[in-house]
């Protein structure tokens, strides 16, 4: 008979085999003493067998230790070829009351391997929800991490409180390269090769030519920026009778050879250019003594001119500053080189000497800076160390 346990031998790990309909006898409904047996022989060892599916999809699902694993053992019992796809396809070739009875445990055992399933499917889902959550885990009793505000290098402030104060009178900025020749560093103010002027400046210089086949240098001074300027202002109003003012200043870095507490390789300079027809020493005094009033925030304060020697100017001076009160008090402190332009250095301009005339000025903003915040030592500026810096905000 076609359904005797043969036929339908789903072993346990056999495919079922399919019930060729060509061959299938149709029951006759008259129950023979041998379908009787094979009947109850089928469906106790039937039960076995689903019992013991419903085992293996447990053992096998719990097996699964991913969702795909998980997916790929289902299919095996659930999918297209799937163990118990195969069982309900072999009811076909049962008797109406037999396929009620083998339907309902087939049923009952899909019931048991689907609940498994979405079992194991939330477990899964739970166990990989626990690691994602262990692995973002944020531990909430660590110390939160702070985000300073940050500040301006006292040196930058004080470039900033130059170059708005000498703003608010008039000045433009300007801006230029560190890398100089040896013409605008030196030459076009009036210091000549081998004039003993220059060692005034101990110079880096550059292992490369410029175009006159001299050694470039680090600016030991930002003069050289004043004449740049200089000239290109000469150019732009060459038209112009009489030329606008030039009133500049050249804040910038700057390079000597000198290392000390109060000197450093690297350091800040802010040179000043005012150059016109009717410009006069009296203008740089009246301009200097209200800059350093401005910048030390007191009227409290003197200025004094010491002459002295630059080969840019003449005549030349050196400016002092004492304050009438705190610390300092009564100290003359030396803050500035300044002088009348040397015309020399005005024909170098591209301008007429006789025509115009005016003075040029440089001071140190780290000098300014260390006297302002009442900084010792120069180092202290360059170093970077945080203690120092953070303190400027
Ligand atoms: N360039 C001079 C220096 O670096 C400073 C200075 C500028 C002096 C302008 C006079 C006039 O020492």
């Amino acid at each position: 008979m076609s359904w005797m346990p043969g036929a339908f031998g789903a072993g346990r790990h056999g495919k079922p085999r399919k019930a060729d309909p060509r061959k299938r006898k149709r029951p006759t409904g008259k129950l023979l003493k041998a379908d009787v047996c094979s009947a109850f022989f089928y469906v106790s060892k039937s039960m076995n067998d689903l019992d013991q599916l419903v085992q293996d999809a447990h053992a096998d699902f719990a097996g699964a230790v991913t969702p795909a694993d998980l997916e790929n053992a289902k299919a095996r019992y659930l999918g297209k070829a799937g163990r118990l796809t195969e069982l309900l396809k072999a009811l076909g070739a049962l008797s109406p009351e037999q396929k009620k009875a083998r339907g309902a445990s087939i049923n009952a055992a899909k019931q048991q391997v689907e609940a498994a399933l979405n079992a194991r499917r939330q477990a899964l889902a739970d166990a990989e929800l626990e690691a994602q959550l262990k692995a973002e885990a944020l531990d909430v009793t660590l110390p939160g991490r702070s985000r300073d505000v940050g500040g301006l290098h006292p040196v930058s402030r004080t470039m900033e409180r130059i170059e708005q104060i000498f703003g608010s009178m008039g000045f433009d900025v300007a801006d230029g390269p560190e890398i100089e020749t040896d013409w605008m560093s030196f030459t076009a103010l009036n210091n000549p090769e081998n004039h003993p002027a220059r060692s005034m400046q101990d110079t880096f210089y550059v292992d490369m030519k410029d175009g006159e086949g001299r050694w470039l240098n680090l600016r030991p001074h930002t003069s050289p920026m004043q004449v740049r300027y200089a000239r290109a202002h000469a150019k732009k109003y060459a038209g112009m009778n009489p030329m606008p003012e030039i009133r500049v200043i050249a804040p910038g870095r700057t390079y000597r050879v000198d290392s000390d507490a109060t000197h450093s390789p690297m350091f800040h300079q802010c040179e000043g250019l005012w150059l016109g027809e009717n410009v006069s020493f009296k203008d740089l005094k009246v301009i200097f003594t209200d800059f350093f009033r401005n910048f030390f925030e007191t009227d409290d304060l003197d200025l004094r001119f010491r002459p002295s020697f630059f080969p840019f100017t003449e005549p030349s001076a050196e400016v002092d500053i004492a304050f009438g009160h705190g610390p300092l008090k009564g100290k003359w402190l030396e803050v500035a080189g300044s002088g009348q332009v040397h015309p020399n250095v005005v024909r170098n301009f591209g301008l007429d000497p006789e025509r115009y005339i005016g003075f040029a000025f440089g001071m140190g903003p780290d000098r300014l800076a260390m006297l302002r915040y009442g900084v010792n030592d120069l180092r202290l500026f360059f170093e970077g160390d945080l203690r120092f810096l953070s303190q400027f905000k």
